[in-house]
């Protein structure tokens, strides 16, 4: 569809379409920015990118969930000229432009998009990877998935102001069919785990808890300066550099806070790499203590989570979910389960009675589909075009 709307915003037919999935992370959480290990997925919610090049240096932008078109001069790019959704869009063009120093071109972008906002499930890393592939290939630009992820970073970082890690961006961006992405954010390398979730019988279920908590950015930046801090009491240069044999040495020399944050930190990599073990032994359906204890840790360790996920979590769980946790950033956000075939009917609605008897938001719960990642979905010829 978004060819249809870039024609009617732009006046004229795209290049072609791009598009990029949002994410749910299996589990490790918070890990990415502390060059650990994390195990997202990429979900069936898709944006997609209709563009063309441009002749001149403006880049235009538009989108089908706002009315205007943002237009600004392909060097004028930078964190204090750009804001709002355009941002994303925006500052990915200019980190392309810097990741491969290129001068690049002018360029028509639409954007379109059916990943939720706000639910935690990387709608800016969705705008930035569908943004970032279709830029690549108009360009003519020789970038691996993980570099085009690394460019969505810098603009979270240094754009849109956000010090998140790489997890977000690596999902949508590798993200395979029926597999989840092992991630290593020390070494960047990543390996597909296949999940076999219908041969097994499960579904992985999204919850959307439908609460964002104002505090949610500052919160995040206050854990991320928390690790940092503890990094510098340690002196070491990332909390990986902690492992489960090391841990009470590092606790001993910390506060009771920052000991609880490097405790989630340790505890969760470990989780991941058992996690990945366990996938490949036995299978999705042995992965869901995992997937409490990770809860539990966000819960009461790094103190990210919020009354109404844990009555989500908790009321899945005793549903009959084999496992359950709040999954991305916290305070908010969706929760993912893993849940036999029979038993997500029973689950969405004990999730959704027990939210409205608390008066807490109405939760959606939707079952997600690993997906394949970012890529261009159609190329359409100009003689077509005008045909
Ligand atoms: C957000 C960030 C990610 C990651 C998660 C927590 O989604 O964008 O980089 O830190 O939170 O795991």
């Amino acid at each position: 569809m978004s060819a249809v709307h870039f024609a009617e915003r732009f006046g004229y037919e795209p290049d072609g379409v791009w598009s990029a999935p949002g994410r749910v992370n299996l589990i490790g959480e918070h890990t990415d920015y502390n060059e650990g290990l994390v195990l997202p997925f990429a979900i069936d919610k898709r944006t997609t990118c209709a563009a063309a090049v441009r002749e001149d240096r403006i880049v235009r932008v538009a989108t089908t969930f706002a009315p205007e078109i943002v237009e600004i001069g392909l060097d004028e790019i930078t964190a204090d000229t750009v804001s709002g959704w355009s941002a994303y869009v925006l500052g990915m063009v200019a980190s392309m432009r810097s990741a491969r120093l290129v001068d690049g071109t002018g360029l028509d972008l639409m954007i379109d998009s059916n990943v939720p906002v706000g639910a935690g499930l990387s709608s800016s890393a969705a705008i930035e990877c569908a943004t970032g592939v279709a830029v690549r290939d108009l360009w003519g630009l020789e970038m691996t998935r993980i570099e085009v992820a690394k460019a969505g970073r810098v603009t979270e970082n240094h754009v849109v102001g956000a010090p998140t890690g790489l997890l977000d961006q690596a999902a949508s961006m590798l993200g395979e069919r029926d597999h989840a992405v092992f991630l290593d954010c020390r070494t960047e390398e990543a390996e597909s785990v296949p999940l076999h979730a219908e041969e097994a019988g499960l579904v992985l279920l999204v919850i959307d808890s439908k609460v964002e908590h104002s505090h949610a950015t500052g919160g995040y930046r206050e854990r991320k300066a928390s690790c940092d801090y503890a990094c510098e009491v340690l002196g070491v240069t990332a909390l990986r550099d902690v492992t489960m044999d090391t841990l009470d040495d590092a606790l001993a020399q910390l506060d009771p806070v920052t000991q609880r944050r490097v405790r989630h930190i340790v505890t969760e990599n470990e989780r991941v790499a058992q996690t990945v073990a366990l996938l490949q032994s036995e299978g999705l359906g042995a992965i869901g203590d995992l997937m409490v204890a990770s809860h539990v840790s966000m819960r009461d360790d790094f103190e990210i989570s919020a009354p109404e996920m844990d009555l989500i979590v908790d009321t899945a769980m005793a549903a009959g979910a084999v496992g359950a946790r709040m999954t991305g950033g916290g305070f908010g956000g969706s929760a993912i389960a893993v849940v036999r075939e029979a038993d997500v009917a029973a689950v969405s609605e004990a999730v959704v009675a027990a939210a409205q008897a608390a008066g807490y938001p109405t939760p959606v719960p939707f079952v997600a589909v690993p997906s394949h990642g970012a890529g261009r979905d159609s190329a359409i010829e100009t003689a077509e075009a005008h045909a």
